[in-house]
């Protein structure tokens, strides 16, 4: 059985099929019409979301089907102490595939060893977001024509935001990719994703801390809020909370085909005057994102049975009963997840479950 937990569960053949499939219902719609009736979508939001969540519903009803779930936690039996296992077990007796958000690093993954039924994850804590990565790509596909040779610049909190370590990791699927980063130090991209996705794939990349010298040679400019909640300490947040801000003058440094996306909500980091020029592209992103997450649904149950499309199977964890993940956010650290973990290329081991370096 196939899940979405990270980007790279994907082939990139599996990628570029769910981008031509969200392209064939931009164009034809009315043939999707109807093609999951009688299926169900669970949308378990453990964490909270507007556009994820209701871009889910809104997919899964274009395509005919029904949804079923819950935005908050506390009316499910999770307040009663159920673990996220359980809850997925539970659930898979009632749906077809579970969309799942949860603040904790590695539960989605932990929930697909019981699963009866495929799993997408919708955000887990600062670790991954692969649906709003094949938004992007679908984006970034929409608004240059192509996706290999481009220069993407990421731009602000490159430490919590999941949709940027997605998407590069997903980038290191395709060719002549360069990556730009741009933030302050506070907020810098964590090691394992310059380490293990840009150094082993070989995807160049430069850290920058202003936006002024690399403007010009952007295809893409991949905006990102400073994100609040997952900061331990509000004077660190407070620092760095209007460190990038886009607007009409610094948009006046990009070239003429350059594409603006932000996974939104946005706070202050682009200013409303520069949503009418034609390069940003946020919220023809946010539409995209329907769109693909049809795509990724009609995909998933199709590839349920079929073993040419399983979860990749080229590791095997590592288990020391000495070793413990250090990352509280992890599941390990709040569910009875075993502690595991996966050895790197460089040797380093890292966490099974949420990548934290754990020696
Ligand atoms: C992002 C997320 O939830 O990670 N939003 C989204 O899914 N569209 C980005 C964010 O919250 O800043």
């Amino acid at each position: 059985m196939k899940h979405l937990i990270d980007p790279t569960d994907l082939t990139k053949s599996e990628i570029d099929e769910i981008i031509s499939l969200a392209q064939d219902i931009i164009a034809h719609r009315e043939r999707y019409q109807g093609s999951m009736s009688h299926k169900k979508l669970a949308t378990l939001f453990y964490e909270p979301s507007t556009r994820t969540r209701l871009s889910f519903t809104s997919a899964m009803m274009e395509l005919g089907g029904n949804v079923l779930g819950f935005s908050d936690a506390r009316s499910s039996s999770v307040s009663k102490g159920e673990s996220v296992q359980d809850t997925v077990r539970v659930v898979g007796c009632f749906a077809d595939v579970i969309a799942m958000r949860h603040h904790i690093e590695g539960a989605q993954l932990y929930a697909t060893e019981v699963s009866t039924v495929p799993i997408i994850n919708a955000g887990d804590g600062s670790h991954s977001h692969p649906t709003q990565t094949l938004t992007d790509l679908l984006t970034i596909q929409r608004e240059l024509g192509h996706i290999d040779g481009i220069t993407i610049g990421f731009c602000g909190d490159l430490r919590f935001g999941r949709t940027v370590h997605s998407l590069i990791k997903a980038l290191s699927r395709y060719k002549d990719i360069k990556v730009i980063l741009i933030a302050p130090d506070e907020l810098k991209l964590p090691d394992y994703i310059k380490q293990d996705v840009c150094e082993r794939t070989g995807i160049p990349y430069r850290e920058v801390t202003t936006m002024e010298e690399v403007m010009g040679e952007l295809d893409v400019l991949y905006m990102t809020r400073v994100q609040k909640e997952r900061f331990l300490d509000e004077d660190e947040f407070d620092r760095v909370k209007d460190s990038f801000v886009l607007d009409d003058a610094r948009m006046a440094l990009a070239k003429e085909k350059m594409a603006v996306l932000h996974p939104l909500p946005r706070v202050n980091e682009i200013l409303t005057e520069v949503d009418a020029d034609p390069r940003a592209a946020y919220f023809r992103q946010v539409e995209n994102g329907k769109f693909v997450r049809e795509a990724l649904i009609v995909k998933l149950l199709e590839w349920k049975d079929d073993p040419e499309h399983g979860m990749p199977t080229d590791e095997t964890p590592v288990e020391d009963p000495e070793l413990r993940c250090p990352n509280k956010k992890c599941i390990c650290n709040n569910e009875h997840a075993p502690h595991r973990f996966r050895r790197t290329e460089n040797g380093v081991l890292r966490c099974w479950y949420c990548d934290s370096k754990v020696r």
